[in-house]
Parts: structure tokens; sequence; C-alpha cells
């Protein structure tokens, strides 16, 4: 979810080609929108200014915004995809990019909340989410060069702080290869952190280690709304009330 920043093409085919390489382009094609769970998206920079009465009558129900990357970057359409998503009735919240070998998880944390990755329990704010995936710059160190113990200790110093600042453990998106590569599978954050699995096909496939359900699922990179597909786990009840913190 990256590829906004620089050299957007060069990563794109880049990240294409790591993913390629571990075989987790999955075949295309959305799954069957499952029984009428709430369908957001995601959006960056990327996807410049976005039609949000158009996202909400094509069905958006929720959207994630970047806000920020290591601590050097914030999304410069943040106010207006943020707020937009708002103004036309969508719950939304924020993400985070980690590069983790750029500085500790909990400047990162910081950085983000300052930018954006702040919470309130309105019920049109979901929790802040940390997006810890591929090392888009450097496919070479997938993991950021850190061994597992360290990948888990800067994910662990990442959530405190942001807890800490919102009151809200963040969203974990993240792929099962990822996580299993470059965190060896840890299962410390599946009891008190959602998952927001990335997986592109029918379904969602074999979780990242720790984790027995999804919270959200983003299915595809591309579909009727701008950005990314996601799904939500439940009704449009309890999306409200996953927002809320309730
Ligand atoms: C959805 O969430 C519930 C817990 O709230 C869980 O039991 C169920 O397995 C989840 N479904 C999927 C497809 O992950």
């Amino acid at each position: 979810m990256a590829r906004d920043r620089r050299n957007a093409r060069t990563r794109a085919l880049a990240l294409s080609v790591v993913l390629l390489a571990v075989g987790s382009v999955a075949l295309a094609g959305s799954p069957a929108p499952a029984a009428g769970l709430p369908r957001g998206h995601d959006v960056s920079s990327h996807q410049k200014n976005v039609d949000w009465r158009k996202a909400r009558a094509k069905g958006a129900r929720f959207v994630y915004v970047k806000a920020t990357e290591s601590t050097d970057y914030r999304n410069p359409r943040f106010g207006q995809q943020y707020n937009g998503a708002r103004e036309a009735g969508i719950i939304r919240g924020a993400y985070h990019f980690a590069l983790p070998d750029r500085s500790s998880g909990r400047a990162q944390a910081a950085y983000f909340v300052r930018n954006g990755g702040a919470w309130s329990a309105d019920g049109w704010t979901l929790p802040p989410a940390l997006d810890v995936e591929y090392n888009p710059y450097d496919r070479k160190h997938k993991c950021y060069g850190l061994s597992r113990a360290r990948m888990v200790g800067w994910i662990r110093s990442f959530s405190e702080e942001v807890e800490r600042l919102t009151g809200r453990r963040p969203v974990i998106y993240t792929t099962a290869h990822w996580w299993n590569t470059c965190t060896g599978g840890s299962g410390a954050f599946a009891g008190d952190h959602a998952l927001w699995v990335a997986r592109y096909g029918a379904d969602a496939g074999p979780l990242p280690g720790g984790w027995s359900y999804w919270t959200i699922w983003q299915y595809d990179n591309s579909g009727s709304l701008p950005g990314d597909q996601n799904l939500f786990n439940g009704s449009a009840r309890q999306l409200k009330r996953f927002a809320a913190g309730a």
C-alpha cells in the first residue's frame, strides 16, 4: 500500500516481482461479496481527490486513509480524504506505513498520531492501523534487515505508543507470508490486535501466525471502490461498535 510515494512505477514493479516470487499472487477476481459483509477500501495519495459521495453510493461503508510513512512522509491528500469520507457518511481511519529500519516503533507511532493517526470514540473513527509488510524500497531486505525478535520488538513498541497516545491498540495490516517470515509467525499480538489481512483471491487463506480470524480482509487491489478493496467481518452494527471501541 506504499505505492504513492516516490518512483511509484519502479516500486510497483519491484513489489509485483516479490509477490510473484513468493507465489502470493492469487487468481484475479473478487470473492462473491460474502453475504452482505460491509464493504470498504483503502486509499493513499495515489487516489488523489476521491469522490466520496460516489464511493458511498457504490457501497463504501468504511475506509482506511494513509496518513504517514516512517517519520518523514505525510500523505498530502490526507485532509481531503479523511474528512471527505466522514462528510459522506463513511466510517474512516488512518494508517501508517512502517519502515522499521529507519527509526523506532515508538518514534513512528508518535509521528503517526500527530499527523492523522488520532482516534476518538465517536463511532466514525476506526482504530489507527499499522501497515507492516514487504520493504518497497529494497526487495532484497523484505524484513528491513531486522531479526525476527527485533521486528516483534519494533511492532510492540509502535503498539505501546499508539495505545498510550490514543487509548486504542492499532489494527495490524499484513500478509501471512510477510508475518510468518519476518516475525516468525509471532502470536504475541493476536490477543489484543485486530487483524487486517491482505490476500488477493477467493478467500483469505491461511492467516498469519497467532490469529484465528480476520477483522478486515483486503481481497483485491482494484475494484469498484477507489484503491484497494476490503471487507469487514461482521454486521454494519458491529462495524460501528468496532470503531467506537465498545
Ligand atoms: C469473524 O469473526 C468472528 C469473531 O468475531 C470469528 O469467530 C469468525 O471466524 C470470523 N470469520 C472469519 C471469516 O474470519
